[in-house]
Formats: C-alpha cells, structure tokens, sequence
C-alpha cells in the first residue's frame, strides 16, 4: 500500500514535469519561430530579440530585412506610423537621429532628402532643417562650398541659380561693398584680395623680388610670382611679344598716392571702378602686375593681349577685372591687370571662365 502511494507521487510529479514542459513549449515555441524567421532574413540574434521585443514583429516581417529598424526599434521617438518611411531612411549613428528624422518628416522633408542632409554630418545643417522646411534642399547642400551659417542670406538672395547664389553669397555680395570687411590674417600665393577682403596698412610681402625680364624700372613681385613671370616672359619673346611692365607691387602708401590722385580728378565713384581703395589691392600682395606691350599703346588691342590672355594661365596668371565679370569683382574692365594665383588655379579659371573670387570661396575658403 505504501509502495503504491509512493508510486502514484512519482507518476503525479512526472505528469506535472511534462505538464510544465509541454507548457514551456507551447509559450516559447512562437517567440522561438518568430525570432528564428527575424534571423533567416539576415537579422543577428540579439537584432532579432529586439525586433521581437518591441513588438512590431509582424510589420517588420512583412516588410523585410532592413539596416536601419535594428538601430531604431528601440528608440525612445520611434514612432512605429512611421515604419515605411524608415525603410527608406539611411541610418546615421548619431544622438537624436531617430527624433530628427520624425521631425523632418513632419516638416515635409521627403525620405530623400533627409538622407541628404544626415550625409552632410553637419550638426548646424540639421539644427537648421530642424526649424523649417527648405524647398530643394538637396539642390543647395549639394555643394562643398554651401555653408549652413549662410543660408538664411541665400535664401534672400536666391535668383533661381543655386550654385551661383552660394557663391556670390559667400564672395559677401549680398550686402554692399566694403561691407562686412575681413581683415586678411595669413598671406599665401592663393590670397584673396577684394572689396571684401582687405590688407593690414603695414602688410608687404616678405620676399619682394625686382623684375629682370620683359620688365624695364623697379618692379617688384613676391619671389614665386617673379619666377612665373619670367617663365612667361621667355615664352613670350618665343612667340615674338615684347610685353613689359608698368606697375606691380605697390605699397599701402603707394596705392594712397594713386588712389587720391584718381580721386581729385575723377571722384569716387568713378574711382572706385578702377582703383582699389588702400588696403584692397591686390598690388600690395605682391602677386599682381599691370602689364603693357612695347608694339602698341593700347593694350587691350595689341597682340599681346591676346597672347596673355591666351597663354598666360600656363604660367599661373589671370587676367582679373574683365567685363562681364564687373559686378563680381566691382572693378571695370582691365585688360593690363593680371593675378598670379599659381598654375592650377589659373588653368581652372581660365577654363571655366570665372573669377578668382568665385575661384576662392568655392576651392579655398574652408
Ligand atoms: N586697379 C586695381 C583694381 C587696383 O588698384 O588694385
Ligand atoms: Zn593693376
């Protein structure tokens, strides 16, 4: 009797044993399938185990493997509506990225374009998306030079060309010249003298070499523009030109004397379209020289005009004021006037016909 009690225990604790296992599978067996079915489609487990916790397992299903819904799912703003939008959504690891994306979405941003501006990886972009919706966004930050900090003045000053609105924007020709005027710190071959841009009255390049070749006077350039020269100067005399010089580097001083003469005789602003005002000129880089043919006494009509401004990027020099460029550069046209910027830039210049203005702040000014 007691051998059967103890029988009847041992049959009852198996009967529970199984009860409880049959129990546990029947629990586990769905979450198991559907985390296996997560992981068949190339989810990891640990993915798989969010996916399944969050409890959008069957949309996420339906719609597939995805490289962003692992890195969202568990997001504080994921907001599953949202779903088929963040399927088309690049994922950026970043902090925010989950509630920026809802945001711009909300604003009007398409998936596009949000993939756009998180490519960028500019904090001050996505703050700046984050307080209002920009028509063709994509159409703006396209470009390396498009800088954030600008763009409500490009927006204001947009005239259907995006490209060259970033550009004049950035040159500062959005606000009146000598406005808004940056005081020119460090001195280079590439640097950017304009009304925009100015030299500090003391500021005399440090290796002013005199002129030897196609060039009669004192007539000073930096050393690196002085070689250029005479490179171009031989080439010249190749192709039978006689081109000298009749003014190069200039002073602080010396452009005062030059500009308040003008001014006197001719007021100024008339002055101003062919003089720049001390400080402003790119004589006193060192870098600019105002050239002249011994053949004719107008320049702009002689051969070798058009042998420098056929020839002399080769050297690295650019004819700088020319007349369809005047509203850029606030200078008229002036044929004599040409730039050593150094051979690459010059060939791009010339090649795509620009200033070294626009040259500048789309290759230069970072
Ligand atoms: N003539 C040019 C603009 C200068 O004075 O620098
Ligand atoms: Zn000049």
């Amino acid at each position: 009797m007691k051998r059967k009690k103890y029988k009847l225990k041992k049959k009852n604790i198996l009967l529970l044993g199984l009860f409880i296992l049959v129990l546990v599978g029947v629990l586990l067996y769905k979450p198991c399938i559907n985390v296996f079915r997560l992981v068949s489609i190339d989810y990891s487990f640990e993915q798989s185990i969010d996916i399944y916790k969050s409890g959008y397992y069957e949309d996420v299903i339906e719609r597939g493997y995805s490289k962003i819904i692992p890195n969202i799912i568990s997001d504080e703003s994921y907001d599953n509506s949202k779903i088929d939008l963040y399927y088309a959504v690049d994922y950026f690891d970043y902090d925010g990225f989950v509630s920026n994306v809802n945001k711009w979405l909300e604003l009007g941003y398409t998936t596009k374009e949000i993939n756009y501006i998180n490519k960028k990886d500019d904090l001050s972009l996505r703050n700046y998306v984050s307080s209002k919706y920009v028509q063709n966004i994509n159409r703006w930050i396209q470009y390396d030079f498009f800088k954030t900090d600008k763009f409500d003045r490009y927006l204001k000053f947009f005239d259907g060309d995006y490209k060259q609105t970033i550009i004049n924007v950035n040159i500062g020709l959005d606000k009146p010249f000598y406005e808004d005027v940056n005081i020119i710190k460090d001195y280079s071959v590439s640097v950017l003298a304009n009304k925009y841009n100015k030299l500090d009255s003391s500021f005399s390049p440090k290796d002013l070499t005199l002129l030897d070749n196609c060039s009669t006077g004192n007539h000073y350039l930096a050393k690196e523009a002085k070689e250029a020269y005479d490179k171009m100067c031989f080439a010249s005399l190749k192709d039978g030109m006689k081109l000298s010089v009749t003014s190069s580097y200039r002073s602080y001083q010396d452009q005062e004397k030059i500009y308040n003469n003008y001014l006197n005789l001719y007021g100024k602003s008339y002055v101003e379209k062919y003089v720049a005002t001390p400080g402003f000129s790119e004589h006193q880089t060192g870098l600019a020289l105002d050239v002249k043919s011994m053949n004719s006494n107008i320049f702009g009509s002689s051969m070798e005009y058009k042998w420098m401004v056929n020839n002399s990027y080769k050297y690295g020099f650019i004819l700088r004021y020319t007349e369809n460029k005047k509203d850029i550069t606030g200078y008229n046209s002036e044929a004599w006037h040409f730039r050593y910027v150094g051979v690459e830039a010059a060939k791009y210049i010339y090649e795509n016909n620009i200033t070294y203005d626009e040259y500048y702040v789309m290759f230069l000014d970072k």
